[in-house]
């Protein structure tokens, strides 16, 4: 007999984390005889594809994949039910709606339910798909931290690991060269890397987007800073911007990719800082390093309970919500308030508080 099934995908930029959230949702309906797990490839790209690519995902497809960055799935920023793009005769390119198509295909299926594992892109298509007629389930996905809703994503921490590893590594760098080192970090919209890794490794300067930074005030810090120790470390967050500048960000040429590409800002501060001061000064983008490879501890763990969360979401039929963190306890809420605004940095937060009280210059005040 045809068992019921439930098709998963993994959207936007990859994440450690998104395939314990996999293996955590196919063990869990592993448990209930009457269903099945189907793992769509590329995110929904992998439905609207002719052939489709679609896979079966059983407890031996899964087994082991918690301990391994990246997604069996793929996953993919371009295309999806509602926005297809389609390449013109002149090369230029626009993007159709394909969400009933979308829809005919998984009901040829016998999907009943869709559980997406994403950022805020993602979020909103599920939201978006939920108003059309579609059972959405949501898993919060990202290392920037910055989807509302949720005290905290999965990914986030391996991240702020492999950023906090990279300030450790440059501390030593810097000290026996006697230098300025820049380490540019992810987060386009929200510092809670670059503002992690920090505190956690003890720089001197945390540029975040939430707070726009004084350039002279960051050179003052500095020139203060290598008097007293004879180095200085500053972590940048890549959308970070000065306070009468703009972001470093340029658009993509890719076909389908919507999004904007940031990265650069780090090497734009250290221009601006040596028409300031003296200082021998290196940049380091730290980049994709930030998103591969295997994922720590706390998120294996936070990934496997958005897992079980989302599955029990499915069988209980709590649609058009996603799974979240919030004071310990995994709970659903609203797809509609996921998206509602960006998780950011709260400039009275207690992470600020403790960054500004360690004496780490955020470019707006308290310089010494
Ligand atoms: O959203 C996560 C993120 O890592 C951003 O910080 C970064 O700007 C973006 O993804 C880059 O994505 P990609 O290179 O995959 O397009």
């Amino acid at each position: 007999m045809q068992k019921r099934r439930v098709l998963v995908a993994t959207g936007g930029g990859d994440c450690p984390g998104l395939n314990a959230v996999i293996r955590a949702i196919v063990k869990r309906f592993d448990h209930e005889e009457e269903w099945e797990v189907l793992g769509s490839m590329e995110a929904f790209n992998g439905v609207l594809k002719d052939p489709m690519e679609v896979m079966l995902l059983d407890d031996a497809a899964v087994s082991g994949i918690h301990i391994r960055g990246g997604t069996i799935l793929k996953t993919t920023n371009k295309g999806g039910p509602l926005a297809w793009p389609v390449v013109d005769a002149d090369g230029s390119w626009h993007t159709e709606d394909r969400v009933e198509d979308m829809k005919e295909r998984l009901d040829k299926l016998g999907v009943e339910a869709v559980i997406s594992i994403g950022g805020e892109g993602s979020m909103d298509i599920a939201y978006k798909l939920q108003q059309r007629g579609m059972n959405m389930v949501g898993v919060p996905k990202t290392i920037d931290n910055d989807l509302s809703a949720t005290d905290v994503t999965f990914g986030f921490q391996t991240a702020v690991e492999i950023a906090t590893e990279a300030v450790d590594r440059l501390v030593t760098t810097a000290s026996s060269h006697n230098r300025l080192m820049i380490l540019e970090v992810m987060g386009r919209h929200a510092g809670w890397i670059a503002l992690s890794a920090a505190i956690a490794g003890g720089a001197d300067v945390a540029l975040i987007p939430e707070i726009p930074y004084s350039v002279d005030g960051v050179a003052a810090k500095i020139k203060s800073q290598m008097e007293q120790e004879g180095f200085a470390i500053v972590v940048i967050a890549e959308g970070a911007k000065a306070k009468d500048g703009d972001v470093v960000s340029k658009a993509s040429t890719e076909v389908g990719y919507a999004n904007v590409l940031y990265g650069g800002v780090g090497h734009q501060l250290n221009e601006e800082l040596k028409k300031r001061i003296e200082v021998d000064s290196r940049v380091m983008i730290l980049g994709h390093l930030q998103r591969g490879g295997t994922p720590c501890a706390y998120d294996r763990i936070l990934s496997t309970q958005f897992g079980v969360k989302a599955a029990e979401m499915v069988l209980n039929g709590d649609f058009g919500k996603m799974a979240s963190y919030h004071n310990n306890t995994v709970i659903a809420v609203p797809l509609e308030q996921a998206i509602s605004e960006y998780n950011f940095v709260k400039q009275d937060s207690d992470l600020v508080h403790a960054a500004r009280g360690s004496n780490i210059c955020l470019g707006d005040k308290h310089f010494r």
